[in-house]
């Protein structure tokens, strides 16, 4: 028996999390397991209901629960709110809450896109690769902090025990991929890249089946883009992991198909990388597939069901190899298709395959 805590949130995180539940719920009765979806606010609409973007009720539901699905947040209507009670303020506050430390962006190229994507074919081909970015520590948070009118400045700090779990992450997930990893950073500039290597190499003693390697953060983002297929994991710090998560990205597919894993020690939470999408919330329009794919994430990561998680890609890639296409990825020649009918050709093709 599972529980997944399943905050939709506004705009399409509602559409696609729906979306989600669905195939989770599919997924779960095929493989004859028991699953609890316990459905809560959070962002706007949370806002509207009880004053603040995120209570104490649906923090203890995710607490609660196996699992955290989060569809996205955000909107028009809640933009002028003070910063702290604005629905974006419940994301932070959620994943430091659950103490999300590792964050997991796959980059991987649905074969049936491959001729639409903007770069060469052979450049794409079986691309397969994951960023897995450290998300609790480094610049973002260091301390101290400040501008004034003649300076600003930020610390970039990592201390042995954050680059330490993350090491350990990177190479757990090398061992069910290709066992490659590589760390980057900026060792021939920054201490603290030179301090995050050491540890690195110190935990690699542990894991002498995975091959470590070191890149710059400079020549990664050019790697990736020239010849992403030598990627396995990619294990970096928060600031860089933040940018060459999204270069990923973006080289193997739109925003709607980007799914997401953060975790933490206890808790894990799954979401699209997408935000609310106002501009086309409620018409039944929003791509489903990097929800759906965020739901193979959590069968595999949290629900050690691997082989749930790769059917349900499948299922995604032979709905993608049909022409199936929303509106976002569609083409000349393609079969338009909304939200929900995207969903259910997923599930048949789920069922089939
Ligand atoms: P966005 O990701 O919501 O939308 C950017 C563009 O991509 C829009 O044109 C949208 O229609 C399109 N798009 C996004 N997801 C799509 C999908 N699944 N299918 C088809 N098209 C899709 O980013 P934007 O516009 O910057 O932000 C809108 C709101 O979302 C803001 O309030 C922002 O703060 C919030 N946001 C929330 C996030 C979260 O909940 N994790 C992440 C990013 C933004
Ligand atoms: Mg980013």
């Amino acid at each position: 028996m599972y529980k997944i805590a399943f905050l939709p949130g506004d705009g399409i995180g509602i559409e696609v999390g729906n979306s989600a539940m669905k195939v989770a719920k599919v997924v779960a009765e095929h493989f004859n397991v028991e699953l609890i979806i316990n459905e809560k606010l959070i962002g706007g609409c949370s806002y509207d209901e009880f004053g603040s973007p995120l209570t104490d009720e649906t923090l203890q539901a995710c607490y609660d629960a196996d699992a955290v699905f989060l569809g996205a947040v955000g909107g028009i209507k809640w933009e002028s709110l003070p910063h702290n009670l604005k629905p974006e303020a419940a994301l932070l506050k959620l994943r430091k809450a659950l103490g999300l430390y590792a964050n997991i962006r796959p980059a991987k190229i649905y074969q049936p896109l491959i001729d639409s994507s903007t770069l060469r074919k052979e450049v794409l081909q079986d691309v397969d690769f994951i960023v897995l970015r450290e998300l609790t520590g480094g610049i973002y948070f260091g301390e101290p902090r400040a501008y004034d009118d003649d300076k600003g400045f930020n610390t970039m700090i990592y201390k042995k025990n954050e680059v330490e779990r993350i090491a350990k992450i990177a190479f757990t997930l090398a061992r069910e991929r290709n066992r490659k990893v590589v760390s980057v950073d900026k060792a021939n500039v920054l201490e603290v890249s030179q301090f995050w290597r050491n540890i690195v190499i110190q935990v690699h003693q542990e894991f002498q089946d995975i091959e470590l390697t070191h890149m710059y953060v400079d020549n990664a983002a050019m790697q990736i883009v020239r010849n992403p297929k030598q990627f396995d994991v990619i294990l970096t710090s928060n600031l860089f992991g933040d940018i060459l998560s999204d270069i990923a990205g973006m080289i193997t597919g739109s925003l709607g198909m980007l799914p997401s894993a953060s975790l933490g020690s206890k808790y894990a939470l799954y979401e699209p990388v997408h935000g609310s999408a106002p501009d086309i919330a409620g018409k039944n329009l929003a791509n489903p597939l990097a929800s759906i794919s965020s739901i193979a994430m959590m069968f595999n990561y949290s629900f050690q069901m691997k082989k749930a998680s790769e059917l349900i890609e499948a299922a995604i890639n032979k709905t993608l190899s049909q022409g199936y296409r929303t509106k976002d990825i569609f083409n000349e020649g393609d079969k338009l298709v909304s939200t929900t009918e995207m969903t259910e050709i997923v599930i048949k093709n789920f069922l089939e395959v």
